[in-house]
């Protein structure tokens, strides 16, 4: 056997992120205080509502298959919500419940895209975007976003080749935290019409957003941008279900069907009690979403802060999602060289995981996800001050 892999995995990269966080873990089994700032994940608590209804289907015995796009009631449900909180006239039959918000990307890229396609992400990226657009056997075109991370409408528009089959767009941003700018969006979404392409857009951070910034959905933008739009959003950061895996896409019906095949013939559909729980997550009350939102706007202040007076930082003051992503290079030099190894330092001197850029596609930065207590941010501070100071 001289080729052992299909050509799609052979080339699969080592994620940097996994060489820190398994040095934090042994660090932590050896009894070690290690404070995470890598995971992105809040750290709150899934509502008392929404796991009593799992609860309460489990009981009821809502334990079989469901169709591949999920239970009726939570299409309509989805369909409702983006209605009234994204101002995207959506019927059921445009919307699928997905094995979290990634499946839904799994799902377009898998049902969009094939070698010869060119799919536009802006820099620095999630790294699923990339690794999907690569599994889909399609070219990744990377586009540098501006000093604020902002995706600029014009750099974007000059990276569109006859191929570009897709862009893809993530604002409230993972991993930069930076929100796109209403214009560009309307830009963004009237090339994807002008020059005929598809536009994804991950939402999955919508509520995270500070400052006063609103949060614009570009399928809101009319119908001739909707039926260019698969509209990607997840509960696993707006009401802290990451575990449950259940996500949510809207797009022509046409899209969905193909997307459903994709989904139906790999993990059927997302869990059944998951659906029941995301139905009452949807119906319920609403104000857990808005006291986390307003907790986390409090720690990214704190944090920010704490960031601006590091030697060596620069930080761009994220105004949403759960990340600061500062720029490293004053730190280079002697015992360091890259995000990667300051990420590494960090783990080993102030027992502080952060992600190394390099999993973003920049050795000049590293993340920090701050979905943890302001004390925690505070002590992890100090402790990466001290640290610096000995490099
Ligand atoms: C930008 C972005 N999109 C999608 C996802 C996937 O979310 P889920 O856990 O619902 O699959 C994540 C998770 O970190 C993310 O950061």
């Amino acid at each position: 056997m001289t080729e052992p892999f299909a050509e799609r995995v052979s080339k699969a990269e080592a994620n940097p992120i996994f060489e820190v966080i398994k040095k934090a873990r042994d660090l932590k089994a050896q009894g070690k205080p290690v404070l995470r700032f890598d995971v992105g994940e809040t750290d709150f608590p899934t509502p008392e509502n929404v796991k009593a209804a799992a609860k309460k289907a489990l009981d009821e015995n809502f334990t079989y298959y469901t169709p591949a796009e999920g239970i009726k009631e939570l299409r309509q449900a989805i369909a409702e919500k983006l209605g009234k909180a994204n101002d995207i006239p959506a019927s059921w039959e445009e919307v699928m419940a997905t094995v979290g918000g990634k499946q839904a990307l799994f799902n377009a890229t898998q049902a969009l895209l094939q070698e010869g396609d060119e799919c536009v992400l802006g820099l620095p990226y999630w790294v699923s975007h990339l690794e999907q657009i690569k599994l889909a056997s399609a070219t990744p075109v990377l586009v540098q976003t501006d000093e604020r991370f902002k995706l600029r409408a014009e750099d974007m528009e000059e990276a569109l080749t006859p191929r570009t089959k897709m862009v893809i767009l993530s604002s409230p941003s993972n991993p930069t935290g930076a929100v796109m700018d209403e214009k560009d969006l309307k830009r963004v979404a009237a090339l994807a019409v002008e020059r005929n392409f598809w536009l994804v857009s991950d939402e999955v951070y919508e509520p995270f957003v500070f400052d006063g910034k609103k949060h614009f959905s570009p399928a809101s933008f009319g119908a001739e941008v909707r039926a260019h739009t698969i509209t990607v959003n997840a509960f696993s950061k707006t009401y802290a279900m990451t575990g449950w895996r259940l996500g949510y896409a809207h797009a022509p019906k046409e899209v969905i069907k193909r997307m459903a095949y994709v989904q139906g013939h790999s993990t059927s559909h997302p869990d059944s009690l998951a659906q029941k729980a995301g139905l009452e997550a949807l119906r319920g009350p609403q104000d857990s979403v808005k006291e986390m939102v307003r907790v986390f706007e409090e720690r990214r202040n704190a944090l920010v802060a704490r960031l601006k007076k590091l030697p060596g930082f620069k930080v761009v003051n994220p105004e949403g999602a759960f990340y600061a992503f500062p720029d490293v290079r004053g730190c280079f030099g002697g015992k360091v060289r890259s995000g990667l190894e300051l990420a590494n330092y960090l783990v080993d001197q102030a027992l502080v995981t952060v992600v190394p850029g390099e999993a973003c596609g920049s050795k000049n930065h590293v993340r920090l996800c701050y979905a943890t207590p302001v004390s925690v941010i505070h002590e992890a501070m100090d402790r990466v001050e001290k640290a610096l100071k000995e490099l």
